[in-house]
């Protein structure tokens, strides 16, 4: 059954940004908070800066009862961050016990009492001009945030298509890496997607076996199994990947991490990406094919389902994942 080309995009949003969010009064920036609009750098300085930067997208929900913001796998995102660096070689002064004390000071200082988006990072300082690895190189560190908006009760779903263009490989550059520099192979497999009328690609990896989207890993459904490509595969180690893959076992839901055809997508029942950014996010259509009835099937609902009260401190069990911010007396 091909999909109605014609449905538009709705409920395809991204849940990075809110429209209406503004900017942060204050980030945090290697060793303390400086006000927002005040932290610069020079222009010749960006060009390396961006290649060598690695990063963490995390969030930050507000509680189901108002009163708490809850940080999603905080210590697990800053372990990666300092995984990254360590692929890159970037030092980062600060050890993951001081940057979860900074990503609580930025969400304290700016009064938040929303949901929040996290974006801790780390970038060679001062300006390079001949060496891409000139001796004593600086890293600078920042925290920034900003409010999102969640997508995660929402009906949505989005239509993704396999991609043209190649994930890159571990032996090139790394996927494991959260690095900025990756991101131009997704944005590429993006803007091809978008091109043609789809919301989101899936990149094949260099043995052409699926490996993930440009911010969000994939799983498929095929007979009441939940299959989904190995980390070998040219994968970021998704921290929603992770728990997607811990909520199932506990629902008692058969997993299988292999690796996975391109045609296993048009005959799978149910699809859905896994990331902080997008949440848990259903696939209605791959390559112009409606995935089962093009509406969320029931193991992609279990898994959102779950993944919502857990991100909202609604469900017991993994209190290891949560990290509480109370909110400030409000009344
Ligand atoms: C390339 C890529 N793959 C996968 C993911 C999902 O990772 P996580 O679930 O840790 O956000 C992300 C998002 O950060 C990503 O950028």
């Amino acid at each position: 059954m091909i999909d109605d080309q014609r449905a538009g995009r709705a409920g395809t949003v991204d849940s990075l940004v809110d429209p209406d969010g503004g900017d942060p009064d204050w980030l945090w920036r290697s060793g303390g908070l400086v006000p927002w609009h005040e932290a610069r750098v020079h222009v010749n300085a960006v060009g390396h800066a961006s290649v060598a930067a690695v990063f963490e997208g995390l969030k930050a929900y507000l509680a189901a009862d108002g009163e708490r913001l809850l940080v999603f796998r905080l210590d697990d995102h800053l372990r990666r961050l300092h995984q990254s660096a360590r692929i890159c070689r970037i030092e980062i002064p600060w050890t993951a016990e001081e940057l979860h004390t900074a990503v609580l000071e930025v969400l304290a200082a700016n009064g938040y009492a929303c949901d929040v988006y996290v974006r801790p990072w780390a970038y060679p300082a001062g300006i390079i001009r001949e060496q891409m690895v000139p001796a004593g190189l600086r890293c600078d560190v920042v925290v920034d945030s900003w409010p999102f908006r969640s997508g995660l009760a929402d009906e949505r779903g989005c239509r993704a298509a396999v991609s043209s263009w190649l994930r890159v490989p571990d032996a090139s550059a790394p996927p494991r890496a959260k690095a900025f520099s990756n991101y131009h192979n997704g944005r590429l497999a993006l803007m091809e997607a978008r091109e043609n009328g789809h919301d989101w690609p899936i990149m094949l990896n260099e043995r052409l076996k699926v490996s993930e989207g440009p911010a969000a890993c994939v799983a498929l459904v095929r007979d009441g199994r939940v299959i989904t490509p190995a980390l070998t595969g040219g994968l970021l180690e998704s921290i929603t990947r992770d728990t997607a893959l811990t909520l199932l076992a506990e629902a008692d839901v058969p997993v299988e991490v292999r690796e996975v055809d391109r045609s296993e997508l048009y005959v799978a029942d149910e699809i859905f990406f896994m990331g902080t950014a997008w949440e848990i996010l259903p696939v209605r259509a791959v390559d112009g094919l409606t995935v089962g009835d093009g509406t969320p099937g029931p193991l992609t609902t279990l898994v959102r389902d779950a993944y919502m009260r857990l991100v909202r401190g609604e469900s017991t069990g993994h209190d290891e994942w949560l990290t509480e911010l109370r909110l400030p007396d409000r009344a």
